[in-house]
Parts: structure tokens; sequence; C-alpha cells
């Protein structure tokens, strides 16, 4: 998430003093991935939000997807927040439910069906990527 400052600010907390016209970012992989707001952040944990959600009842409504919270900023923060998130985020959960009812997904090793524990997931750059080492066969219901 980018900004380039319309006038000086100095930052309360710490002091830090930046002048107009600098451009600033914010680390928004580090954040999403900070142990001490998400534990374990890079453990597959369906449930991560659903529990989220019911420990912190008063703030369980921007605990969705496509949320734009100071600890998830994927779809930026504040009046320039993207506002085609929920549309990517429908056309997502539309495509997944298309995905597991209509498809058969697996893993392959060398063309055989793989057997082994769940594998470590991948990343590239931002993304999280299916092991790299393994194929993924989709057939049709
Ligand atoms: C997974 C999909 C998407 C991601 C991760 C994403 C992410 C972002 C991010 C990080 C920003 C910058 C927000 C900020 O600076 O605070 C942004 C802005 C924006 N996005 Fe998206 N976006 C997605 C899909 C879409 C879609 C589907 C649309 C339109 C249909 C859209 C339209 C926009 C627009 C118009 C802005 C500029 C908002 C402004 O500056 O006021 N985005 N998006």
């Amino acid at each position: 998430m980018n900004r380039i400052l319309t006038q000086d600010y100095t930052f309360k907390c710490s002091g830090l003093k930046l002048p107009k016209g600098a451009m600033i970012t914010a680390p928004a992989a580090a954040i999403a991935t900070d142990p001490e707001t998400f534990p374990e952040p890079n453990t597959f944990d369906e449930h991560r939000y659903l529990r989220l959600r019911e420990q912190h009842k008063e703030s369980s409504r921007s605990l969705v997807l496509g949320m734009s919270t100071i600890d998830s900023l994927g779809f930026g923060l504040g009046n320039q927040a993207c506002p085609g998130r929920f549309l990517a985020v429908n056309n997502l959960k539309l495509m997944m439910a298309k995905l597991m009812a209509e498809w058969d997904l697996s893993l392959e090793s060398n063309g055989q069906k793989f057997q082994g524990p769940r594998p470590s997931m991948e990343y590239n750059d931002f993304s999280v990527v299916p092991p790299s080492k393994l194929s993924i066969r989709v057939t049709k219901n």
C-alpha cells in the first residue's frame, strides 16, 4: 500500500518526521505474517478467522475475506481502499464453489496419485503456490 504525503507528517509514536512529497509504503505482507498478530501465520488454518470472529465479536464484521484493517492491508486502507474487493472476493468464492462442486482435484507425483501427508505450501513473491514438485490433476465429476 503506497501513499505520497500531501503535507509534512510526524509519527506520534516515534517522532519520525517525513516531508511533504515523500513516498511511503506499508509492508503489507510482513504485517499479515506477524506471528504476534496471527499466530503461526504460515500454517494453513482454515478456522483462523472463524476463531478470531468468535473471540472478537465486537469487530467480527471486519474479520472477513475482503477486509481492510491495519492488520490486513492486502486491499489497502482508508478512503482509498480497493472498491473492487467485494466483487473480487465474491468471484473467488464462486470460482472455488464451482471447482469443489464440479471437479475432482488430486495431487500427483510422477503421474501417480500422491499418497504422502499434506505437503508444505511454497511462496512465490507474495503468492502462496502449490508445491512445485507435485502436479495437480483436475477432472470433471
Ligand atoms: C484480489 C483482487 C484485488 C486486489 C488484491 C486488489 C488490491 C488493491 C489495492 C492494494 C489497492 C490500493 C488501495 C490503497 O492504496 O489503499 C487497490 C485499489 C483499487 N482497486 Fe483493487 N484489488 C483487487 C480487485 C479489484 C477489482 C475487481 C476492481 C474493480 C472492479 C478494483 C478496483 C480498484 C480501484 C478503482 C482502486 C483505486 C482506489 C482509489 O485509489 O481510490 N480492484 N486494489
